[in-house]
């Protein structure tokens, strides 16, 4: 069980993921991307058109490495780590996040996933983190970031897929909140920071709550 958990929340293109495999990368910890649930999940549902979502969750046989340094997801047999990045599998994930039966299944593999890691700490991150999944975690992060900065670091200024992406957030906030911080959640806005900045203030707060 990994004492120390790191909960960080974000929109898409905040940063969030890089910041965090770094964080978990410096302090030794383990790195739960909660998204990578999501995003395999939705990838099974393309696969298998024909099962309802009751079907697709018992049939949903997923694995995900906890090693800030080796990302691995599979299916089954198959490793999935770039299918689930595809624009493809990106404008499925919406939809079915919004089922409440996913997000209590997600919800209970992310826990269990945090209670199996071996090392000292973990840093989690998604969309309902700091708010549903670990409420009670160590440290509780929201990283934020300017709309134009968040396109740009995924170079998607003026493109279809800047649409996408803001279609995504637009329809995510709907189901959980994530642009403002929750009581006790610390905020960090990264429009101005670059990304060694942005890991900076991670290892600050955490020294924040370890010392006071
Ligand atoms: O973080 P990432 O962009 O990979 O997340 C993919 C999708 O998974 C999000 O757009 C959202 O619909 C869903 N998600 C969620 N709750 C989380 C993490 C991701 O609803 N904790």
């Amino acid at each position: 069980m990994a004492e120390f958990v790191i909960a960080i929340d974000g929109p898409a293109g905040s940063g969030k993921s890089s910041v965090s495999k770094e964080a978990a990368r410096r302090l030794g910890f383990g790195y739960l991307d909660t998204g990578a649930g999501y995003r395999a999940l939705a990838l099974h549902g393309l696969n298998h058109p024909e099962l309802t979502i009751e079907e697709l969750l018992e049939s949903f046989d997923y694995s995900i490495s906890l090693d800030p340094d080796a990302a691995k997801v599979t299916l089954g047999e198959q490793d999935v780590t770039a299918e689930i990045r595809t624009e493809r599998t990106a404008s499925a994930v919406s939809q079915i996040a919004r089922e409440p039966a996913v997000r209590a299944m997600q919800l209970l593999d992310a826990r269990n996933r945090i209670s199996a890691c071996d090392k000292p700490g973990i840093v989690v991150e998604g969309r309902d983190i700091t708010t549903v999944v670990a409420p009670d975690a160590s440290l509780r992060i929201l990283l934020t970031a300017q709309e134009a900065v968040r396109l740009a670091r995924r170079g998607l200024e003026n493109s279809e897929s800047a649409e996408n992406l803001k279609a995504r957030d637009a329809s995510d906030s709907k189901v959980v909140e994530f642009m403002t911080a929750a009581e006790g959640v610390y905020l960090v806005d990264t429009t101005d920071l670059d990304f060694e900045s942005s890991v900076a203030e991670v290892l600050r707060l955490v020294e924040v709550v370890k010392h006071g």
